[in-house]
């Protein structure tokens, strides 16, 4: 990648602030990164903290759903890439409140196309040499699978389910449609479930480490039965990399874990690898039991099974996972035991009004000393 501008949206999040890191560890100052976000609950600049003062680090304050704020970015800076991951991405909330994900991940991904067009677009249909635009999705698009070994393709219809899904996939027609109709320079990604470090607890996995951590009730929704194939991040970075760059434009690329598990059988390799984490006669360890499961009020809709085949990224790309779950899971305990301040910042005041709007219905509270008699049964 020679000394490309890239504007990453969202890259204050989880994954964006992975590939922040990413992009430093591996080009360096041949990039120069704009991280556009809104700084939302999901948004944390303490994720960035070793690269804020480099000089080809920039912090951009601003929102996608605003198309001024956008328009500022491509009049400021002479962007060549532009990774949009800023987004709406918890399904649970989207439950709760979907006008917030419509306005985001879909007004806010159309704001982004508009400004990007306007910026590169040198003709009809012609645009600067090396424009592009890399729209990073999700397999929850193609809705859900049976238990039966199949996997979802590029060429898989989508079927989405949740209001987060639903967006999302407007958001990838939206990209496809400025393509079609304008020539537009992209590439989609849709990769499946990813976890490691700077993520927020409200995810399946760092909700487990951090609850285990803390002696908390661990919710599994319905029977613990359903199936997400998980990625770790660092592995999707590379694989976002490697499309920016050498993606055919106007594909669509799969990118996908290889590594399928049951809820269930995740929480308890959870609390198996933690207790192994904890220093030798660490009091934590004793209350780190399968007794801290409960099994809750199911989530309405819940997709069954995702599970992705990165064939095409592997065969056009060459990309392949390379971290086996037991090295990426482990890894990820490790960073939150070692990283047990930034968790205490998160999960601190909204986030505790946020846990029981969404568990104390099914059944379990943040407070370890209201654990109700009577759980919601699946
Ligand atoms: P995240 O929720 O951790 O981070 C989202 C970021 O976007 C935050 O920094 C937030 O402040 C920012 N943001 C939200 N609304 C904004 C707005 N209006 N304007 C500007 N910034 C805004 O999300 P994530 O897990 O890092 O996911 C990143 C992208 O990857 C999303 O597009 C998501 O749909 C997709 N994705 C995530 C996963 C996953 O497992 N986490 C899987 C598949 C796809
Ligand atoms: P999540 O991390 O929210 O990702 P997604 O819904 O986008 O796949 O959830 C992963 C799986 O874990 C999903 O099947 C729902 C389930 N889950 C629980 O059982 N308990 C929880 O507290 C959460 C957050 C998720």
């Amino acid at each position: 990648m020679d000394c490309r501008t890239i504007l990453v949206t969202g890259g204050a999040g989880f994954i964006g602030s992975n590939f922040i890191h990413y992009l430093i560890e591996t080009y360096g100052d041949q990039v120069e990164i704009i991280n556009f976000d809104a700084l939302t609950y999901a948004g944390n600049l303490e994720n960035l903290k070793e690269v804020e003062d480099l000089a080809n680090y920039r912090f951009e304050k601003g929102d996608i759903t605003s198309s001024k704020e956008v328009a500022r970015m491509f009049e400021t800076y002479d962007v060549d890439l532009v990774v949009h991951m800023a987004a709406e991405s918890h399904v649970d909330r989207s439950i709760l409140d979907p006008e917030v994900f419509i306005r985001t991940n879909v007004l806010g991904t159309y704001n982004l196309l508009m400004a990007a067009k306007r910026a590169w677009e040198v003709g009809p249909k012609t645009y600067a040499a090396g424009k592009r635009f890399v729209h990073v999705s999700t397999d929850e698009v193609y809705g859900s699978l049976a238990d039966d070994g199949s996997f979802f393709t590029e060429t898989t219809p989508l079927d989405p389910h949740s209001p987060y899904s639903a967006s999302k996939a407007s958001s990838d027609l939206f990209v496809k449609a400025f393509g079609d109709t304008y020539g537009f320079p992209f590439c989609i990604t849709r990769c499946s479930n990813n976890y490691g470090p700077y993520q927020f607890p409200e995810k399946l996995i760092p909700l487990m480490i951090h609850n285990a951590l803390k002696g908390l009730p661990l919710p599994v929704y319905g029977k613990g039965e359903n199936i997400r194939d998980w990625l770790y991040v660092a592995d999707h970075c590379k694989a976002i990399d490697l499309v920016s760059r050498e993606g055919r434009l106007g594909e669509v690329y799969n990118i996908g874990g290889h590594n399928e598990l049951r809820n269930i059988d995740l929480v308890k390799s959870i609390l198996q690898k933690v207790r192994e984490a904890l220093p030798e006669g660490d009091p934590r360890a004793e209350t780190i039991t399968e007794g801290l499961i409960r099994y809750v009020a199911d989530r309405p809709g819940h997709d069954l099974r995702y599970a992705i085949s990165p064939q095409k990224i592997h065969q056009e790309l060459s990309w392949l996972p390379e971290t086996c779950f037991d090295q990426g899971i482990e890894r990820t305990i490790q960073w939150y035991l070692e990283n047990l301040s930034w968790m205490e910042h998160i999960t601190s005041g909204a986030y505790e009004a946020y846990y029981d709007a969404m568990y104390q219905h099914r059944g379990v509270t943040a407070d370890k000393t209201q654990e109700p008699q009577s759980l919601l049964k699946a």
